[in-house]
């Protein structure tokens, strides 16, 4: 792998209403078609909000005492796979997800709400949902562009951001995902809308929300087994967690893994990049009652 000649980065076209490269198009109709389960558990989120943590921690849940050798032998991405992804280096996320024998299976989305196939609404299928504030969901999408081989090319940060503030991202707007989301969440009651600053600020507190909407009741003392291990320093260390053996990523250039932190923006922003980015946000946002906190 180490030595795969890797594609050219892709190029952003519009797919119904949403910007995608054709890793996440290619296999559309599967994607469509796919068959949910009752008992199947969607992990939707907006790239860089989050996903392999709370990924890692379902895991953990379900499976970190039934199936321990998972936790050393199988790559996060393996263990609960990536709907939509196609990028030939593994077999579709729709046929890993097939594949899956364990109950639950646990699948990872990016789709905007309106983009989710069929019969996870059909099947009333459990979906954690996770949002990130936008600014430091945006510098940790820059990062992850910057590394990763089959994204776009990022440019450079104000580029970059403007993009961002113009929706012109993998997987779209970030302003309309999470209030696509959220406006789901009203109507649906199988959705947990999460965020990642309250993940930050209490993860034990989190894990107890998430556990009541599963209808878990891990003991106190598995609780804070999984609690620690889904800890960043823990999870930056942990090769089957922290995508370092994925060959599409150069962590030379940043790790995946990066920072974990809430705030991480202020490092990032200038004083007239924030002004006009939060003008903009309030005008974008002015119809939701969503709201985000910055720092913690
Ligand atoms: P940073 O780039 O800001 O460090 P996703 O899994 O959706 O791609 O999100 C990746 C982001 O979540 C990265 O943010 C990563 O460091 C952060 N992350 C992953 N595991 C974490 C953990 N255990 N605690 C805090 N942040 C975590």
């Amino acid at each position: 792998m180490e030595n795969m000649e890797l594609p050219p980065r892709p190029k952003l076209f519009d797919f119904h209403g949403v910007s995608m490269t054709h890793y996440f198009t290619d296999n559309w109709e599967n994607i469509q078609n796919f068959q949910a389960r009752p008992d199947d558990i969607l992990i939707a989120t907006y790239p860089k909000a989050g996903t392999t943590w709370v990924s890692y921690i379902l895991d953990l849940l379900y499976f970190g005492q039934t199936a321990p050798e998972r936790q050393t032998s199988l790559p996060i991405y393996e263990r609960v796979p990536f709907l939509e992804c196609d990028f030939h280096i593994l077999p579709p996320g729709t046929e890993l997800a097939d594949k899956l024998s364990t109950s639950p299976r646990l699948i990872k989305t990016h789709l905007p709400v309106q983009l989710v196939p069929k019969s996870f609404w059909e099947q009333n299928c459990r979906i954690v949902y996770v949002a990130r504030n936008a600014k430091d969901n945006a510098v940790s999408y820059f990062h992850f562009d910057r590394m990763n081989q089959a994204e776009p090319e990022p440019g450079d940060w104000n580029n970059f951001l403007q993009r961002f503030m113009d929706g012109k991202m993998v997987f779209g707007s970030w302003y309309d995902h999470v209030t696509g989301w959220w406006e789901k969440k009203q109507t649906h009651s199988k959705i947990l809308y999460l965020f990642y600053e309250d993940m930050v600020e209490d993860t034990g507190r989190e894990l107890d929300r998430l556990c009541s909407f599963l209808g878990l009741s891990p003991s106190a003392e598995e609780k804070e087994r999984v609690r620690g291990g889904v800890q960043f320093d823990i999870m930056k260390k942990n090769s089957m967690a922290n995508y370092s053996t994925n060959p599409v990523m150069d962590f030379k250039i940043s790790p995946f893994m990066r920072k974990g932190k809430v705030g991480d923006w202020k490092n990032h922003f200038t004083v007239a990049q924030s002004e006009q980015f939060d003008e903009d946000y309030k005008k974008k946002m002015e119809n939701t009652q969503l709201r985000f906190h910055t720092t913690i």
